[in-house]
């Protein structure tokens, strides 16, 4: 054992270490991991080197660290790895992660599983040991680190959901080979024979249900993060709490796999949380967790490689050959996955095509790092196996770790070069141009501007200034022979106006004026704006736009609740959401307008703004149609939701002038705090007022003029009948044809009725639905509702019931029923008169 205080200190000195390695790959241009392994492996050859001296190392304590290495793979794995996963989770998109979600868990399921297979099945003639031993290796070698070949497809401008597909397979990936590397631990350790079928079942098993528990641990944490209201420390120390938490939880309770829980809760965090912890805590929250997450790999890797020496200590001829055959094997695995198992997922349009470049560049981009180097660790520690066990995965891994590090790691760049990966986009070009062309155009303003303030000499300002200007002059002359089309123009000048709608949706979020499920919508909405844009320009641009006012499943969902159970609540709820969402939308699409006429225009010129323009207005417009829809049903909720709008914003700016008056030191820190206290108590108990549908049959009754000769008595009666019914705009109420089994009053809203000769529009007051009841024929034509709509719905028997008591709606009704016979006759005659000359 060391002294607690000594084992710190090597600590220190190896983050000392770290902390220089940084500069130094980005100055040697190496992925940083390359570095901190040459280094690890030089200190774990350290005590080696001392023997060779004739030191001895047994007596140099510092020495004793490296040899008795005082972290066994228990503290890797239970003190490093659920960092590790976690912060991978937490930095995923996984909104857009989720639009391919299906080729990254097959790539990522299905590769792991080949790769392990072809390793296994590779080695197992050769190596003399069992095949679950082989496929156990394959499994430790199985999980890649992308880190490297994103950062340089980030450097080149990779198509971004290449990149987001990558990045989501290796972090599945992990996971996969993790929860398969436990199962076959387990059968080896059980001396069980590799059962394919059970292996599977239990894979899939740990899998599935780590992933289940890391969802609800990451919801449930986010569902008690407004107790701490908006304190970041306490909202991150939080979120390390939960990694650790779920992944004991995952492992020693319900034995399903540690990582795969991790991951999953950090994905909910990462996916739920940006709309839930306000935008400054959220960047701190990463921040922080890359912070944590560079320490542990960066630890992980210089104490694995540490380990490197000690495991490759008596390494042979036959052990190189062996490695030999796992690179190839490696290789062979990965080749195959991306050129023969991606090749129908691009047939079936499940993922962007992918170039033969850019799959070689993965396939050589696929270095094996810290977790491989943790998980035979994990191996080697393993008391229940055969130290020829352990050797074999040792070594091997070993061997393939330091051989994509110090072969693939270090000519990645080379081989991207020679893949011809490293130019921009040609659209990716004239944007940076334009981009930089405005930006110098501005630095050459200010300087003007500073110099004149400063009154410095004329000669200085065209020393300065004269860099730039060439370089604008350059680039305009570049870009007079690349014109872009317009077509690709407009989709840029879209794709930049859809990232502003992004980011005004998040301070929405931080003003507090919309709920963290509208925001969670309007992020949605926003990325697929700019998806849409991105892939489609226009016209993607615009079908996202539509859809984004549609109603949603959830919706849907709802109504048929209602429809089919009577479950008023849930539709209630949302059109609460959907009355928000409305409001917040027209208030962000009016703030794009003013991003397009301010920014957009020096950037694309007149002649597109004027396009992008109209094309915000025309959403602005679809907008407030449809909150128009919903205001004129329900006017006093729409005027409610906006006292509410108004009065957050209101005590957001309370909460700003505060903070600008204790900045000032106009105000001791008490008063703030308290002052501050007040502002959170009176925003928290605004509560979003509950909607009422207003489905109450008696107060509906009396909006219908028909009844209005009723007594007291018969409308009691009448009242017992009628059902209410709510309908969206544009459902379809009557279908043509259908046999007839109900009348409706429409106590509130507005339908039309297809007739061939045009439209008749009823409203509020009317009824219809009537002349197949009276006729006995089929329905005479389709009725629609235009708005949202209060019915009053009357059964056949009820009506036969109702009409044989009510003498003179009796006659209103027969009266009315005729005169629209005898209209649609007349119609249908005019139609079939032989045409006069
Ligand atoms: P029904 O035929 O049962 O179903 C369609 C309904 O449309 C019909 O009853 C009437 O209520 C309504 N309808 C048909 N023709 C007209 C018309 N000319 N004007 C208004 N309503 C009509």
């Amino acid at each position: 054992m060391f002294d607690t205080a000594f084992v710190l200190l090597v600590i220190a000195a190896l983050l000392v270490v770290v902390g220089f390695c940084q500069p130094l790959a980005a100055y040697l241009k190496l992925p940083p991991p390359v570095l901190l392994g040459v280094v690890g492996v030089a200190l774990g050859g350290f005590p080696a080197v001392l023997s060779q001296l004739g030191w001895s190392a047994r007596s140099d304590p510092f020495a004793d660290v490296f040899v008795e290495l005082p972290v066994n793979s228990a503290t890797f794995i239970y003190v490093f790895l659920p960092l590790l996963v976690f912060e991978a989770g937490i930095v995923t998109d996984v909104r857009r992660t989720l639009e391919d979600a299906a080729p990254i868990l097959l790539l990522a399921i299905v590769a792991t599983l080949i790769t392990t297979a072809v390793i296994g099945l590779a080695l197992w003639p050769l190596a003399g040991v069992s095949l679950a031993v082989c496929l156990l290796l394959g499994a430790v070698v199985a999980t890649t680190d992308p880190a490297a070949v994103i950062a340089i497809f980030r450097d080149v401008g990779a198509p971004a959901r290449l990149t987001r597909l990558v990045e989501g397979e290796a972090l599945l990936n992990d996971a996969a080979a993790i929860s398969l590397f436990a199962v076959l631990l387990a059968m080896i350790v059980s001396a069980r024979e590799p059962d394919i079928g059970s292996g599977l079942s239990q894979f899939f098993l740990s899998f599935i249900g780590g992933g289940v528990l890391g969802l609800l641990a990451g919801r449930a944490l986010l569902a008690v993060i407004p107790w701490v209201r908006d304190d970041r420390l306490a909202e991150a120390t939080l979120t390390l709490a939960l990694a650790y938490g779920v992944f004991i939880v995952a492992e020693r309770l319900f034995h399903v796999s540690g990582v795969v829980a991790v991951l999953g809760s950090g994905l909910t965090i990462s996916g739920l949380g940006r709309s839930r912890i306000a935008p400054y805590n959220w960047s701190f929250l990463t921040d922080l967790w890359d912070q944590i997450a560079f320490w542990a790999r960066s630890l992980v890797f210089i104490l694995a490689s540490i380990l490197v020496p000690r495991l490759l200590g008596d390494v042979g001829l036959r052990d190189l050959l062996l490695v030999g055959v796992l690179v190839a094997a490696a290789f062979a695995a990965r080749i195959l996955v991306l050129f023969v198992l991606v090749p129908p997922l691009e047939f079936f349009k499940l993922t962007q095509p992918i170039s033969s470049a850019y799959k070689l560049a993965i396939t050589w981009g696929g270095l094996r790092g810290a977790l491989t180097l943790v998980l035979a660790l994990a191996a080697t520690e393993n008391a229940a196996l055969s130290p020829e066990v352990k050797r074999f995965v040792a070594v091997l891994a070993t061997g393939l770790v330091l051989f994509t590090l110090f072969v693939n790691g270090t000519t990645l760049r080379l081989v991207i070069d020679l893949l011809g990966l490293v130019r921009l986009s040609p659209r990716n070009q004239v944007l940076r141009d334009q981009v930089l062309a405005l930006s110098y155009a501005e630095v050459c303003d200010s300087v003007r501007d500073m110099a004149r303030d400063h009154a410095l000499a004329e000669s200085a300002i065209a020393e300065v200034v004269k860099p730039y200007q060439a370089w604008i002059e350059a680039a305009n002359a570049r870009d007079a022979d690349e014109r872009l089309i317009e077509r690709d123009r407009l989709a840029i000048a879209l794709v930049a106006l859809a990232n502003q709608e992004r980011v005004l949706v998040l301070e929405t979020r931080a003003d507090r004026i919309a709920s963290a499920a509208t925001v969670q919508v309007l992020l949605r909405n926003a990325d697929a704006l700019v998806e849409g844009a991105r892939a489609e320009g226009r016209v993607g641009y615009r079908r996202a736009a539509e859809a984004a006012l549609s109603f949603p499943i959830a919706f849907r969902l709802a109504y048929f609740l209602y429809r089919f159970f009577g479950i008023v609540r849930f539709l209630a709820d949302r059109l609460a959401d959907r009355v928000e969402l409305l409001l917040v939308m027209r208030l962000l699409v009016d703030r794009l307008l003013g991003f397009n006429s301010r920014r957009l225009v020096p950037m694309f010129g007149e002649r597109i703004t004027e396009l992008t323009g109209e094309i915000i207005a025309r959403r602005r417009e679809a907008a407030g149609d449809a909150l128009d829809a919903l205001r004129r049903q329900y006017p006093d909720y729409v005027a409610a939701l906006e006292i509410r709008f108004l009065r957050q914003s209101a005590l957001r700016q309370e909460t700003e002038r505060y903070q600008a008056l204790f900045d000032e030191g106009l105000i001791p820190q008490e008063l703030y705090d308290d002052l501050k206290r007040g502002v959170a108590g009176a925003s928290a108990t605004e509560q979003r007022p509950r909607f009422d549908i207003g489905l109450d049959t008696h107060r509906l009754i009396e909006r219908l003029d028909i009844l209005s000769g009723l007594d007291e008595r018969q409308l009691g009666r009448v009242a017992m009948l009628l059902r209410p019914r709510f309908t969206v705009p544009n459902e379809r109420i009557i279908r043509k044809g259908d046999r007839g089994d109900a009348v409706f009053f429409i106590a509130s809203g507005a339908v039309e009725v297809a007739l061939p000769a045009g439209p008749v529009r009823l409203g509020s007051g009317e009824f219809f639905g009537e002349m197949a009841l009276l006729s006995g024929r089929p329905r005479q034509a389709d009725v629609t509702a235009l708005t949202y709509c209060r019915l009053l719905v009357l059964r056949k028997i009820d009506f036969e019931r109702f009409m044989a008591s009510n003498p003179e709606a009796r006659a209103t009704i027969n009266r009315i029923a005729a005169s629209r016979h005898s209209m649609n006759q007349d119609d249908l005659d005019r139609a079939t008169e032989p045409a006069s000359l």
